[in-house]
Protein backbone atom coordinates (compact mmCIF):
# COMPACT_ATOMS: atom_id res chain seq x y z
CA UNK A 1 0.00 0.00 0.00
CA UNK A 2 1.42 3.13 -1.27
CA UNK A 3 1.43 6.28 1.35
CA UNK A 4 -1.05 9.08 0.41
CA UNK A 5 0.36 12.10 0.79
CA UNK A 6 -0.62 16.02 0.21
CA UNK A 7 1.12 18.04 -2.63
CA UNK A 8 2.33 20.19 -0.39
CA UNK A 9 4.46 17.69 1.68
CA UNK A 10 5.92 16.41 -2.36
CA UNK A 11 9.62 17.97 -1.10
CA UNK A 12 9.66 15.37 2.46
CA UNK A 13 9.43 12.01 -0.38
CA UNK A 14 11.82 12.63 -3.58
CA UNK A 15 12.09 9.29 -5.28
CA UNK A 16 9.56 7.67 -3.13
CA UNK A 17 6.52 6.05 -4.09
CA UNK A 18 3.38 8.06 -3.02
CA UNK A 19 -0.52 8.41 -3.77
CA UNK A 20 -1.80 11.49 -4.76
CA UNK A 21 -5.61 11.93 -4.53
CA UNK A 22 -7.11 15.50 -6.40
CA UNK A 23 -8.68 16.17 -9.44
CA UNK A 24 -7.30 17.03 -13.25
CA UNK A 25 -6.66 20.86 -13.63
CA UNK A 26 -5.26 20.66 -16.82
CA UNK A 27 -4.06 18.13 -19.72
CA UNK A 28 -1.75 17.98 -22.66
CA UNK A 29 -1.87 15.15 -24.86
CA UNK A 30 1.35 14.14 -26.32
CA UNK A 31 0.09 10.75 -27.26
CA UNK A 32 2.60 8.13 -25.19
CA UNK A 33 2.70 10.43 -22.86
CA UNK A 34 -0.13 12.45 -20.50
CA UNK A 35 1.06 15.53 -18.88
CA UNK A 36 -1.46 15.94 -16.02
CA UNK A 37 -1.98 19.18 -14.41
CA UNK A 38 -3.55 17.33 -10.95
CA UNK A 39 -4.62 19.96 -7.55
CA UNK A 40 -5.82 18.31 -4.41
CA UNK A 41 -6.20 22.10 -2.53
CA UNK A 42 -2.58 21.83 -0.80
CA UNK A 43 -0.97 22.69 -4.39
CA UNK A 44 -0.65 21.68 -8.25
CA UNK A 45 1.68 18.92 -9.13
CA UNK A 46 2.54 17.85 -12.73
CA UNK A 47 2.20 13.63 -13.43
CA UNK A 48 3.96 12.01 -16.15
CA UNK A 49 2.18 9.15 -17.44
CA UNK A 50 4.35 7.51 -19.55
CA UNK A 51 2.55 4.65 -21.86
CA UNK A 52 5.77 1.97 -21.08
CA UNK A 53 5.26 2.57 -17.64
CA UNK A 54 1.88 1.81 -16.64
CA UNK A 55 -0.80 -0.77 -17.64
CA UNK A 56 -2.65 -0.46 -20.70
CA UNK A 57 -5.84 0.59 -18.79
CA UNK A 58 -4.06 3.19 -16.53
CA UNK A 59 -3.14 4.63 -19.51
CA UNK A 60 -6.24 4.76 -20.95
CA UNK A 61 -7.72 5.96 -17.72
CA UNK A 62 -5.34 8.79 -17.82
CA UNK A 63 -6.68 9.83 -21.87
CA UNK A 64 -10.14 9.70 -21.06
CA UNK A 65 -9.41 12.10 -17.96
CA UNK A 66 -11.56 15.58 -18.59
CA UNK A 67 -11.02 19.06 -16.67
CA UNK A 68 -11.86 18.58 -12.86
CA UNK A 69 -12.00 14.77 -12.86
CA UNK A 70 -11.53 13.11 -9.43
CA UNK A 71 -8.41 10.92 -9.70
CA UNK A 72 -6.39 8.74 -7.43
CA UNK A 73 -2.30 8.73 -8.94
CA UNK A 74 0.61 6.99 -7.60
CA UNK A 75 4.06 7.74 -8.46
CA UNK A 76 8.25 8.47 -8.06
CA UNK A 77 8.27 11.71 -6.54
CA UNK A 78 10.80 13.63 -8.77
CA UNK A 79 12.81 16.65 -7.68
CA UNK A 80 14.11 18.96 -10.52
CA UNK A 81 11.44 18.72 -12.71
CA UNK A 82 12.23 19.73 -16.32
CA UNK A 83 8.39 20.66 -17.17
CA UNK A 84 9.32 25.22 -16.40
CA UNK A 85 5.15 24.98 -15.50
CA UNK A 86 5.27 22.41 -12.57
CA UNK A 87 4.68 24.49 -9.20
CA UNK A 88 7.01 23.89 -6.45
CA UNK A 89 9.30 21.75 -8.68
CA UNK A 90 8.48 18.10 -8.05
CA UNK A 91 6.86 15.82 -10.99
CA UNK A 92 4.99 12.63 -9.93
CA UNK A 93 6.04 9.52 -12.94
CA UNK A 94 3.19 7.68 -12.74
CA UNK A 95 3.16 3.84 -12.44
CA UNK A 96 -0.72 3.67 -11.77
CA UNK A 97 -4.11 5.72 -11.94
CA UNK A 98 -7.42 4.91 -10.99
CA UNK A 99 -10.37 7.72 -12.04
CA UNK A 100 -12.76 8.28 -9.12
CA UNK A 101 -15.31 10.18 -11.52
CA UNK A 102 -15.06 11.51 -15.25
CA UNK A 103 -16.19 14.96 -14.63
CA UNK A 104 -18.75 16.08 -16.84
CA UNK A 105 -18.09 18.99 -19.37
CA UNK A 106 -16.86 21.58 -16.77
CA UNK A 107 -18.20 25.09 -17.20
CA UNK A 108 -14.98 27.01 -16.03
CA UNK A 109 -12.02 27.02 -19.31
CA UNK A 110 -8.39 28.13 -19.03
CA UNK A 111 -9.79 31.30 -20.82
CA UNK A 112 -10.86 34.18 -19.81
CA UNK A 113 -14.66 34.58 -18.64
CA UNK A 114 -17.38 37.69 -17.36
CA UNK A 115 -16.61 38.26 -13.81
CA UNK A 116 -20.73 38.01 -13.47
CA UNK A 117 -20.50 34.54 -14.53
CA UNK A 118 -17.75 33.61 -12.61
CA UNK A 119 -19.78 34.83 -9.51
CA UNK A 120 -23.06 33.10 -10.47
CA UNK A 121 -20.52 30.16 -10.69
CA UNK A 122 -18.42 30.75 -7.27
CA UNK A 123 -19.57 27.29 -5.75
CA UNK A 124 -16.47 25.94 -8.78
CA UNK A 125 -14.88 29.50 -9.27
CA UNK A 126 -13.35 28.76 -6.17
CA UNK A 127 -11.06 25.89 -7.70
CA UNK A 128 -9.21 28.25 -9.58
CA UNK A 129 -5.64 28.83 -8.91
CA UNK A 130 -6.13 32.68 -8.06
CA UNK A 131 -9.27 32.06 -5.78
CA UNK A 132 -7.77 28.94 -4.33
CA UNK A 133 -4.54 31.36 -3.62
CA UNK A 134 -6.45 34.56 -2.13
CA UNK A 135 -8.12 31.97 -0.03
CA UNK A 136 -5.45 30.60 1.41
CA UNK A 137 -3.89 33.94 2.28
CA UNK A 138 -7.04 34.75 3.70
CA UNK A 139 -6.86 32.19 5.99
CA UNK A 140 -3.27 33.01 7.10
CA UNK A 141 -4.85 36.58 8.19
CA UNK A 142 -6.77 35.11 10.13
CA UNK A 143 -4.55 32.77 11.98
CA UNK A 144 -1.75 35.79 11.96
CA UNK A 145 -4.53 38.25 13.69
CA UNK A 146 -5.70 35.64 16.22
CA UNK A 147 -2.00 34.57 17.06
CA UNK A 148 -1.07 38.62 17.90
CA UNK A 149 -3.93 39.59 19.44
CA UNK A 150 -3.61 36.26 21.92
CA UNK A 151 0.01 36.71 22.22
CA UNK A 152 -0.42 40.45 23.30
CA UNK A 153 -2.56 40.14 26.17
CA UNK A 154 -6.16 40.47 24.56
CA UNK A 155 -8.99 38.29 25.34
CA UNK A 156 -11.14 36.63 22.97
CA UNK A 157 -15.04 37.46 23.77
CA UNK A 158 -17.63 37.06 21.23
CA UNK A 159 -20.36 39.55 21.12
CA UNK A 160 -23.40 39.07 19.86
CA UNK A 161 -25.16 38.80 16.08
CA UNK A 162 -28.45 39.89 16.76
CA UNK A 163 -28.29 43.19 18.63
CA UNK A 164 -31.41 45.68 19.87
CA UNK A 165 -29.81 49.09 18.28
CA UNK A 166 -27.55 50.85 15.91
CA UNK A 167 -24.09 51.68 16.41
CA UNK A 168 -22.52 52.64 13.53
CA UNK A 169 -25.66 54.78 11.94
CA UNK A 170 -28.80 54.28 10.65
CA UNK A 171 -28.91 53.72 7.15
CA UNK A 172 -27.14 50.46 6.89
CA UNK A 173 -29.47 48.44 9.40
CA UNK A 174 -30.78 44.92 8.24
CA UNK A 175 -33.49 44.82 10.09
CA UNK A 176 -34.87 41.25 11.22
CA UNK A 177 -37.83 40.17 13.71
CA UNK A 178 -37.31 39.16 16.93
CA UNK A 179 -40.06 37.71 17.71
CA UNK A 180 -42.54 40.77 17.20
CA UNK A 181 -39.52 43.36 18.57
CA UNK A 182 -37.15 44.97 15.88
CA UNK A 183 -34.09 43.78 16.03
CA UNK A 184 -31.00 44.18 13.76
CA UNK A 185 -28.20 42.41 12.57
CA UNK A 186 -24.60 43.20 14.29
CA UNK A 187 -22.75 46.21 12.36
CA UNK A 188 -20.16 46.08 14.90
CA UNK A 189 -19.33 44.02 18.23
CA UNK A 190 -18.00 47.56 19.58
CA UNK A 191 -20.54 48.33 22.26
CA UNK A 192 -20.33 44.71 23.52
CA UNK A 193 -16.59 45.08 23.48
CA UNK A 194 -16.75 48.15 25.64
CA UNK A 195 -18.19 46.25 28.32
CA UNK A 196 -15.82 43.70 28.37
CA UNK A 197 -13.15 45.70 28.64
CA UNK A 198 -14.29 46.59 32.04
CA UNK A 199 -14.16 42.87 32.87
CA UNK A 200 -11.09 41.72 30.77
CA UNK A 201 -8.99 45.01 30.16
CA UNK A 202 -8.05 43.83 26.52
CA UNK A 203 -10.26 41.97 24.35
CA UNK A 204 -11.54 41.49 20.88
CA UNK A 205 -14.56 40.10 18.79
CA UNK A 206 -14.23 38.58 15.56
CA UNK A 207 -16.92 37.85 13.53
CA UNK A 208 -19.41 38.09 10.55
CA UNK A 209 -20.29 41.95 10.36
CA UNK A 210 -23.47 43.27 8.80
CA UNK A 211 -23.93 46.40 6.74
CA UNK A 212 -27.25 47.02 4.33
CA UNK A 213 -24.60 49.24 2.15
CA UNK A 214 -26.70 50.77 -1.12
CA UNK A 215 -23.77 51.55 -3.20
CA UNK A 216 -22.53 48.35 -5.07
CA UNK A 217 -18.67 49.21 -4.85
CA UNK A 218 -15.29 47.05 -5.04
CA UNK A 219 -14.85 47.64 -1.56
CA UNK A 220 -18.35 46.99 0.12
CA UNK A 221 -20.09 43.89 0.66
CA UNK A 222 -23.53 43.31 3.04
CA UNK A 223 -21.84 40.87 4.82
CA UNK A 224 -17.63 41.49 6.07
CA UNK A 225 -15.58 40.26 8.87
CA UNK A 226 -14.23 42.25 10.95
CA UNK A 227 -11.72 42.07 13.69
CA UNK A 228 -12.43 44.57 16.61
CA UNK A 229 -9.71 45.15 19.70
CA UNK A 230 -10.93 47.06 22.72
CA UNK A 231 -8.42 48.48 25.06
CA UNK A 232 -8.91 50.13 28.28
CA UNK A 233 -6.98 52.92 29.99
CA UNK A 234 -5.93 53.60 26.46
CA UNK A 235 -5.88 56.81 24.46
CA UNK A 236 -5.58 57.67 20.25
CA UNK A 237 -1.69 57.58 20.49
CA UNK A 238 -1.53 54.09 22.06
CA UNK A 239 -4.05 52.99 19.62
CA UNK A 240 -2.42 53.63 16.61
CA UNK A 241 0.61 52.10 18.23
CA UNK A 242 -1.24 49.13 18.58
CA UNK A 243 -2.49 48.98 15.52
CA UNK A 244 0.66 49.71 13.90
CA UNK A 245 2.52 46.43 15.04
CA UNK A 246 -0.84 44.60 14.33
CA UNK A 247 -1.25 45.11 10.76
CA UNK A 248 2.90 45.08 10.49
CA UNK A 249 2.43 41.49 11.78
CA UNK A 250 -0.06 40.33 9.65
CA UNK A 251 1.66 41.69 6.39
CA UNK A 252 4.76 39.94 7.59
CA UNK A 253 2.94 36.64 8.52
CA UNK A 254 1.77 36.63 4.75
CA UNK A 255 5.10 37.26 3.53
CA UNK A 256 6.64 34.33 5.19
CA UNK A 257 3.69 31.53 4.64
CA UNK A 258 2.17 32.66 1.47
CA UNK A 259 5.06 32.87 -0.92
CA UNK A 260 3.81 30.51 -3.41
CA UNK A 261 0.19 32.13 -3.07
CA UNK A 262 1.42 35.75 -3.90
CA UNK A 263 3.59 33.71 -7.16
CA UNK A 264 0.24 32.66 -8.31
CA UNK A 265 -1.43 36.16 -7.66
CA UNK A 266 1.50 37.67 -9.45
CA UNK A 267 1.62 40.78 -6.38
CA UNK A 268 4.17 42.84 -6.50
CA UNK A 269 5.47 42.46 -2.77
CA UNK A 270 8.03 45.15 -2.56
CA UNK A 271 5.58 47.44 -1.20
CA UNK A 272 4.13 44.62 1.67
CA UNK A 273 7.85 44.25 2.69
CA UNK A 274 8.20 47.72 3.49
CA UNK A 275 4.92 47.46 6.40
CA UNK A 276 6.92 47.78 9.27
CA UNK A 277 6.18 50.25 12.43
CA UNK A 278 6.16 53.20 12.84
CA UNK A 279 3.04 54.44 10.30
CA UNK A 280 3.04 58.11 9.02
CA UNK A 281 0.55 59.65 10.66
CA UNK A 282 -1.35 63.34 9.62
CA UNK A 283 -4.19 65.27 11.03
CA UNK A 284 -7.73 65.92 8.82
CA UNK A 285 -6.79 69.31 8.64
CA UNK A 286 -3.78 68.29 7.02
CA UNK A 287 -5.17 66.00 4.65
CA UNK A 288 -7.38 68.29 3.41
CA UNK A 289 -4.86 70.84 2.49
CA UNK A 290 -2.82 68.16 0.76
CA UNK A 291 -6.16 67.18 -1.20
CA UNK A 292 -6.96 70.86 -2.15
CA UNK A 293 -3.25 71.63 -3.17
CA UNK A 294 -3.75 68.81 -5.12
CA UNK A 295 -6.58 69.86 -6.34
CA UNK A 296 -5.77 73.43 -7.42
CA UNK A 297 -2.87 71.73 -9.20
CA UNK A 298 -4.69 69.70 -11.60
CA UNK A 299 -3.31 66.42 -10.35
CA UNK A 300 -4.81 62.91 -11.16
CA UNK A 301 -5.21 60.39 -9.18
CA UNK A 302 -3.36 56.91 -9.51
CA UNK A 303 -5.66 54.07 -11.25
CA UNK A 304 -8.39 56.79 -11.28
CA UNK A 305 -9.52 58.72 -14.36
CA UNK A 306 -10.55 61.69 -12.62
CA UNK A 307 -8.23 64.64 -11.20
CA UNK A 308 -8.44 64.88 -7.30
CA UNK A 309 -11.75 66.50 -6.26
CA UNK A 310 -11.47 69.83 -4.08
CA UNK A 311 -13.25 68.91 -0.66
CA UNK A 312 -14.56 70.63 2.09
CA UNK A 313 -13.33 71.01 5.70
CA UNK A 314 -16.06 68.60 7.29
CA UNK A 315 -16.86 66.25 4.35
CA UNK A 316 -16.05 62.70 4.38
CA UNK A 317 -12.96 61.62 1.97
CA UNK A 318 -14.56 59.35 -1.08
CA UNK A 319 -12.45 56.40 -2.47
CA UNK A 320 -10.50 58.93 -5.04
CA UNK A 321 -9.75 61.06 -1.63
CA UNK A 322 -8.16 58.40 0.29
CA UNK A 323 -6.36 56.79 -2.42
CA UNK A 324 -4.34 60.08 -4.02
CA UNK A 325 -3.70 60.98 0.25
CA UNK A 326 -2.45 57.34 0.25
CA UNK A 327 -0.04 57.38 -2.64
CA UNK A 328 1.96 60.33 -0.85
CA UNK A 329 3.37 57.42 1.73
CA UNK A 330 5.22 54.37 0.94
CA UNK A 331 3.61 52.80 4.20
CA UNK A 332 0.06 52.50 5.04
CA UNK A 333 -1.09 55.99 6.99
CA UNK A 334 -3.30 56.99 9.65
CA UNK A 335 -5.25 60.15 9.32
CA UNK A 336 -6.48 60.73 12.88
CA UNK A 337 -8.86 64.06 13.78
CA UNK A 338 -11.88 63.28 11.92
CA UNK A 339 -15.13 65.99 11.93
CA UNK A 340 -17.16 64.87 15.05
CA UNK A 341 -20.29 65.78 12.48
CA UNK A 342 -18.79 62.74 10.29
CA UNK A 343 -18.05 60.22 12.35
CA UNK A 344 -20.40 57.96 15.07
CA UNK A 345 -21.84 59.06 18.27
CA UNK A 346 -19.54 57.65 20.93
CA UNK A 347 -15.97 59.38 19.31
CA UNK A 348 -14.59 61.48 22.03
CA UNK A 349 -14.37 65.12 21.02
CA UNK A 350 -11.26 66.88 21.33
CA UNK A 351 -11.93 68.51 24.40
CA UNK A 352 -10.35 72.43 23.04
CA UNK A 353 -11.73 71.84 19.59
CA UNK A 354 -14.89 69.71 19.90
CA UNK A 355 -15.74 70.02 15.97
CA UNK A 356 -12.84 67.75 15.34
CA UNK A 357 -12.64 63.59 17.63
CA UNK A 358 -10.10 61.53 18.44
CA UNK A 359 -10.48 59.37 15.73
CA UNK A 360 -8.20 57.04 13.30
CA UNK A 361 -8.54 55.70 10.04
CA UNK A 362 -5.57 53.60 8.50
CA UNK A 363 -5.49 54.14 4.83
CA UNK A 364 -3.83 51.08 2.90
CA UNK A 365 -1.63 51.96 0.12
CA UNK A 366 -2.32 50.96 -3.87
CA UNK A 367 -5.78 52.30 -4.07
CA UNK A 368 -7.09 50.09 -1.41
CA UNK A 369 -8.46 52.89 0.99
CA UNK A 370 -9.60 52.45 5.19
CA UNK A 371 -8.62 49.49 6.56
CA UNK A 372 -9.37 49.89 9.99
CA UNK A 373 -11.66 52.67 11.83
CA UNK A 374 -11.16 53.34 15.39
CA UNK A 375 -11.33 55.69 18.29
CA UNK A 376 -10.82 57.01 21.72
CA UNK A 377 -14.62 56.84 23.11
CA UNK A 378 -16.44 58.95 25.12
CA UNK A 379 -15.80 57.98 28.59
CA UNK A 380 -18.22 60.88 30.38
CA UNK A 381 -22.15 60.06 31.20
CA UNK A 382 -23.26 63.59 30.47
CA UNK A 383 -20.91 64.06 26.65
CA UNK A 384 -22.37 60.20 25.89
CA UNK A 385 -25.42 61.36 26.40
CA UNK A 386 -25.43 64.43 24.16
CA UNK A 387 -23.42 62.65 21.56
CA UNK A 388 -27.22 60.01 21.62
CA UNK A 389 -28.92 62.68 21.06
CA UNK A 390 -27.18 64.45 18.53
CA UNK A 391 -27.63 61.58 16.45
CA UNK A 392 -30.74 61.20 17.18
CA UNK A 393 -30.54 57.88 18.31
CA UNK A 394 -33.66 56.07 20.90
CA UNK A 395 -31.58 57.08 24.80
CA UNK A 396 -33.59 54.12 26.04
CA UNK A 397 -31.89 51.35 23.97
CA UNK A 398 -28.00 52.73 25.43
CA UNK A 399 -29.11 52.43 28.67
CA UNK A 400 -26.17 49.45 29.31
CA UNK A 401 -24.08 51.69 27.67
CA UNK A 402 -24.10 54.67 29.25
CA UNK A 403 -23.92 52.40 32.60
CA UNK A 404 -20.56 51.33 31.72
CA UNK A 405 -19.96 55.37 32.26
CA UNK A 406 -20.73 55.01 35.71
CA UNK A 407 -18.70 52.32 37.20
CA UNK A 408 -15.38 53.24 36.91
CA UNK A 409 -14.71 54.69 33.52
CA UNK A 410 -11.30 55.05 31.98
CA UNK A 411 -10.18 56.47 28.86
CA UNK A 412 -10.45 53.37 26.31
CA UNK A 413 -10.19 53.08 22.59
CA UNK A 414 -10.57 50.82 19.94
CA UNK A 415 -10.69 49.96 15.97
CA UNK A 416 -12.36 47.52 14.03
CA UNK A 417 -10.05 45.95 11.21
CA UNK A 418 -11.85 44.99 8.04
CA UNK A 419 -10.96 41.41 6.93
CA UNK A 420 -11.58 41.52 3.30
CA UNK A 421 -10.14 45.17 2.87
CA UNK A 422 -6.96 43.59 4.37
CA UNK A 423 -6.48 40.57 2.38
CA UNK A 424 -7.76 42.40 -0.79
CA UNK A 425 -4.63 44.81 -0.23
CA UNK A 426 -2.43 42.19 0.64
CA UNK A 427 -3.64 40.40 -2.28
CA UNK A 428 -3.48 42.69 -4.91
CA UNK A 429 -7.24 41.70 -5.40
CA UNK A 430 -9.80 44.03 -7.62
CA UNK A 431 -12.69 43.50 -5.52
CA UNK A 432 -13.80 41.97 -2.00
CA UNK A 433 -15.68 39.32 -3.49
CA UNK A 434 -12.80 37.99 -4.43
CA UNK A 435 -11.64 37.44 -1.36
CA UNK A 436 -14.50 35.50 0.29
CA UNK A 437 -15.43 32.50 -0.45
CA UNK A 438 -19.54 33.20 -0.76
CA UNK A 439 -20.00 37.22 -1.77
CA UNK A 440 -23.22 38.77 -0.64
CA UNK A 441 -22.85 41.79 -2.75
CA UNK A 442 -26.18 44.51 -3.38
CA UNK A 443 -28.45 42.56 -5.42
CA UNK A 444 -26.40 39.22 -5.66
CA UNK A 445 -26.53 36.03 -2.89
CA UNK A 446 -26.16 33.47 -4.74
CA UNK A 447 -24.71 30.85 -4.22
O1 LIG B 1 -15.14 52.15 10.15
P1 LIG B 1 -16.13 51.13 10.62
O2 LIG B 1 -17.55 51.33 10.27
O3 LIG B 1 -15.91 51.05 12.20
C1 LIG B 1 -16.65 50.34 13.09
O4 LIG B 1 -17.53 49.57 12.83
C2 LIG B 1 -16.18 50.51 14.50
N1 LIG B 1 -17.26 50.15 15.40
C3 LIG B 1 -14.95 49.67 14.73
C4 LIG B 1 -14.41 49.80 16.12
O5 LIG B 1 -13.90 50.85 16.45
N2 LIG B 1 -14.47 48.74 16.91
O6 LIG B 1 -15.70 49.71 10.08
C5 LIG B 1 -14.42 49.20 10.36
C6 LIG B 1 -13.80 48.57 9.14
C7 LIG B 1 -13.56 49.54 7.99
O7 LIG B 1 -12.36 50.25 8.16
C8 LIG B 1 -13.50 48.59 6.81
O8 LIG B 1 -12.22 47.97 6.74
C9 LIG B 1 -14.50 47.53 7.19
O9 LIG B 1 -14.66 47.58 8.58
N3 LIG B 1 -15.79 47.75 6.52
C10 LIG B 1 -16.24 47.06 5.46
N4 LIG B 1 -15.69 46.06 4.76
C11 LIG B 1 -16.40 45.56 3.73
N5 LIG B 1 -17.63 45.97 3.38
C12 LIG B 1 -18.23 46.98 4.06
N6 LIG B 1 -19.45 47.35 3.72
C13 LIG B 1 -17.52 47.56 5.16
N7 LIG B 1 -17.81 48.55 6.05
C14 LIG B 1 -16.74 48.64 6.87
MG1 LIG C 1 -14.97 53.78 8.91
Amino acid sequence: MNKRIAIRQMSAHVEQEVTLEGWLYTKTDKGRLQFLQVRDGTGICQAVVFKKNVSSEAFDHARKLTQESSLRVTGTVKADARAPGTPGGYELDVTDMEVVQIADEYPIQPKEHGVEFLIRNRHLWIRSARQWAVLRVRATVIRAIRDWLDDNGFLNVDTPILTPNAAEGTTTLFEIDFHGEPAYLAQTGQLYNEANIFAFGKVYCFGPTFRAEKSKTRRHLQEFWMVEPEIAFCDLNGLMEIEEQFVSYIVQRCLAENAEELKVLERNISSLERVAPSFPRIHYDEAVALLNRAAAAGESVPGYEDKVPHIEWGDDFGSPHETYIAAQFDKPVFVHHYPTQVKAFYMEPEPDRPQVCRSVDLLAPEGYGEISGGSERMAEVDKLTAGIKAHGLPMASYDWYIDLRRYGTVAHSGFGLGLERTVAWICGAAHLREVIAFPRILGSMRP
